[in-house]
């Protein structure tokens, strides 16, 4: 990671610049909760995605820092969002703005930062651009509807659950690439290429966090480890492991998903019945496919520290432990 932020240093700053004074309000509490939320530490993927995929395709222009930042502020507005919807407590190591302000303040100022994006990109006036970002959150919000309506589906199918994280995840991470090669103006195929690996690198994202929530250490995760057993959240290692355990240990899963609380003891046995079955090593297995998938997106691309940049952000999906 050291690498790439020093290959994209003056934009990281750049765009640290931007957020600060695109979200500009005088009200007071918004400011303090998109402080609260956007500086404290998130990893900047989708836009260090954005920015890099607009340097390999050659572009020279200063507008990748404006919408890198409109990408962030769209991934906050969503997760301020997504913490009151699944009742967050933690994220980032800190206590979630629903949980400092409430729920009612999260969604406005969830709110806020989704006009705000779309403010800033109708004064940009790219079309291309604006058409992207419009589908990507459209799919956004069909994605967390779906998962909502599949909470505690013990029947839910790996297609299914696949469809889930295509949408509320690698949507975004897919529109961040796909914007990079429209400032580069490049092919519409080159394009589709570009869209493709962020869709992959997306699924693959999504899956190591399904992974985390029950395998991450809460420290470095900076999340709560056990929420989608709690919240009900079928995902890739339960899907795999109630596909193939007994009716014992089946039952055993469905019965701690249904229930409102767990305690830690009953994470545990959910996570030991998991393990018994392979649902984690599954889960890894299948990561590494698709990040394979989005590296082979990028074989068009002529050789360039970008591009090396863009093949280690794959490399790196697939140990990550925040
Ligand atoms: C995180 O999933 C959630 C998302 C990536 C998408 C959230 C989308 C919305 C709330 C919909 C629409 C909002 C706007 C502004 C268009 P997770 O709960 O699995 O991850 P987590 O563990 O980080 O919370
Ligand atoms: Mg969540």
């Amino acid at each position: 990671m050291e690498k790439i932020l020093t290959l994209i240093e003056k934009d990281l700053k750049r765009l640290e610049l931007a957020i600060d004074t695109l979200n500009e309000t005088k009200v007071k509490v918004i400011t303090n909760i998109i402080d609260h939320i956007i500086k404290s530490g998130g990893k900047r993927i989708r836009p260090i995605l954005l920015i890099l995929t607009s340097k390999l395709c050659g572009y020279k222009g200063k507008r990748h820092i404006k919408y890198a930042a409109v990408i962030e502020f769209i991934h906050t507005a969503t997760l301020l969002h997504d913490d009151v919807i699944d009742n967050a407590q933690l994220r980032r190591g800190s206590s979630t703005a629903n949980i400092l302000w409430g729920n009612q303040a999260s969604v406005l100022v969830g709110d806020f930062l989704y006009s705000k994006s779309f403010e800033l990109m109708s004064k940009e006036g790219n079309m291309d651009i604006i058409k992207t970002v419009s589908n990507a959150t459209t799919i956004l919000s069909e994605g967390e509807i779906l998962e909502l309506i599949k909470t505690s589906d013990t029947n839910l199918t790996e297609e299914e659950y696949f469809e889930i994280i295509n949408k509320k995840t690698a949507i975004l991470f897919s529109a961040a690439c796909e914007i990079g090669g429209i400032l580069g103006d490049i092919s519409k195929a080159k394009i589709r290429r570009l869209s493709d690996y962020g869709k992959y690198l997306g699924i693959a994202f999504q899956l190591v966090d399904d992974l985390l929530d029950y395998v991450g250490e809460k420290d470095t995760f900076g999340k709560q480890v056990g929420t989608d057993l709690k919240e009900g959240k079928v995902t890739l290692p339960l899907i795999y492991t109630l596909k193939h355990a007994s009716e014992k240990d089946s039952s055993l899963i469905k019965e701690n998903l249904y229930k409102r609380e767990i305690t830690s003891k009953d994470f545990k046995t959910v996570k030991n019945i998991v393990e018994k079955y392979g649902g984690f090593q599954y889960t890894h297995n299948v990561t590494k496919i698709y990040i394979e998938k989005a590296r082979k997106c990028l074989e068009g691309f002529g050789p360039s520290n970008y591009k090396d940049a863009l093949l280690s952000l794959t490399d790196m999906m697939l140990t990550r432990k925040v």
